[in-house]
């Protein structure tokens, strides 16, 4: 059985953000999860999570999917690592143990790594990798036989030990006997109060195999520590998921600007433009077109369909329809086929069938259109009444004339005309022509009698 421990329970002070650093979001998703993703994808069985600075947060992501442990007191990553012993010390196999903050490790080297130790013969494994700049990291120091022979951390590194660029990823194998025979006979570091994992090389190197494990791709490995570092491992996916994208027939005009999360699907055919983001569980049908500068998070755009200048978010939109400039789609909406949402339109929470049209400048909340609906420029549903929020039901084949107001809640049947400019508050029966507006005076020769000529 593989067996992983990710150590989660650090605060992240270096982010200097009120979210705990392995749940900040990278293309808009939990740090953290990419790694139990390619855990799983590696065919780990148990993955154990250590957790401490809001814990909650993780219990609310992860769920069942996890074990959790709880580290009361951030005494460091040897301290974090001793709270799983009650579960693995009698476990007759292997755990990877990983740091939470280092999101781009894939499970192909996962596997490997499992491989590589087994086959090895090792008690411990330390993957290390080499950094032109490895500040912050521990660094890799060998004996005169080449065998590993201590980690020593940047802090704690003399003028020559700094030199070394070859650095620990934070990223262990262990054989779980013999780590948790080793692991409380860890001392604390005199400089930073903390009991280092990285000791854990001096303990068990005197009677067990220790050996390095030196990875290629440092990217994989990389720690995110700081808010840079996270815009670099958003840079790296960036160029990795649309390079996927692309090859599988998806076209991207400047993909630089072009951010696609880790769990969006795109179809073949579809036709990108630059400054989109597309995040969350999104997926886009054959053929549309979406962008330039737009927003989609957990939206379903369904064939042939064109997003342009617009923003949607948790919604749907239906075959061969057309969104924006310049809308907003948002809280559950579900846009029918063949509809055209324009210019400045905002639409939460609302139905519509096909062929429903609302151009410009309106705001439709909470309800329920039918087929061949027209909205005019400026028409609106008033769903909010300053408590509650009410519904406006509207049935096929209607047609609301500019500036219209409909005070919610309502019901247009169907076969309707709404005159421009009414504000209706009654429902309006199949059939009818409903006008609520003031009637038109017209007071005549009033310009010649106000505005008297000069003598
Ligand atoms: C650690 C390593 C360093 C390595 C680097 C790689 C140690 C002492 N140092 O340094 O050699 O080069 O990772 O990225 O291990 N955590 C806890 N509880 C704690 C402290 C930390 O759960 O009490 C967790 C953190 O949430 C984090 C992980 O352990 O996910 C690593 O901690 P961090 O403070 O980032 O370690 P580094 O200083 O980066
Ligand atoms: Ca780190």
């Amino acid at each position: 059985m593989r067996r992983a421990l990710i150590l989660a329970a650090g605060k992240g002070t270096r982010m200097k953000s009120e979210i705990p650093k392995c749940g900040y979001p990278i293309l808009n998703k939990a740090m953290i999860l990419y790694q139990i993703e390619a855990l799983e994808r590696a065919n780990v069985d148990q993955i154990i999570v250590v957790i401490g600075y809001k814990s909650k947060f993780f219990e609310n992501l992860l769920g069942s999917r996890v074990i959790f442990v709880k580290q009361e007191e951030m005494l460091g990553t040897a301290h974090a690592a001793l709270q799983a012993k009650s579960l693995l010390e009698n476990k007759d196999d292997k755990t990877i143990i990983l740091p939470g903050d280092m999101p781009l490790i894939h499970a192909p080297l996962i596997d490997k790594l499992f491989r590589s130790h087994e086959e090895m013969g090792n008690d411990l494994t330390v993957v290390s990798m080499v950094q032109d700049n490895p500040k912050g990291y521990g660094r890799i120091i060998y004996d005169e036989f080449r065998n590993i022979d201590q980690i020593i951390e940047d802090k704690d590194c003399n003028d020559v030990q700094k030199q070394t660029k070859e650095v620990n990823s934070g990223t262990y194998l262990v054989n779980n006997t013999s780590f948790y025979k080793n692991l409380n006979k860890i001392q604390m570091n005199s400089r930073s109060g903390e009991y280092y994992l990285t000791d854990i090389v001096k303990m068990m190197k005197k009677e067990y195999k220790v050996s390095v494990f030196k990875a290629r791709n440092n990217l994989e490995f990389m720690g995110i520590n700081t808010l840079y570092q996270v815009s670099l491992a958003e840079k790296y996916l960036r160029r990795i998921i649309n390079q996927s994208m692309m090859e599988s027939g998806v076209s991207m005009i400047n993909p630089d600007t072009i951010t696609i999360g880790h769990d969006v699907i795109i179809e073949e055919g579809v036709k990108i433009l630059p400054n989109t983001t597309i995040t969350g569980n999104t997926h886009i049908k054959r053929n549309s077109v979406i962008g330039p500068n737009t927003e989609l998070n957990d939206a379903i755009i369904e064939e042939e369909s064109l997003i342009k200048h617009s923003l949607i978010y948790d919604s749907y939109v239906g075959k061969n329809s057309k969104v924006g400039p310049f809308s907003h789609i948002r809280d559950k909406t579900v846009i029918g086929e063949k509809n055209r949402i324009g210019n400045f339109v905002e639409m939460k929470n609302t139905k519509t069938k096909e062929n429903t049209k609302a151009s410009h400048l309106s705001y439709i909340g909470d309800s329920i259109v039918g087929k061949n609906v027209n909205f005019g420029c400026g028409s609106i549903t008033v769903n909010y009444d300053g408590v509650e929020k009410h519904t406006t039901k509207i049935g096929d084949d209607v047609f609301i004339g500019c500036n219209v107001n409909l005070i919610a809640p309502i019901e247009v049947s169907e076969n309707v005309f709404i005159a421009a400019g009414s504000t209706v508050t009654k429902n309006v029966p199949k059939g009818s022509l409903a006008i609520a507006r003031n009637k038109q005076i017209n007071k005549e020769d009033y310009y010649k009698n106000l505005i008297k000529p000069k003598k």
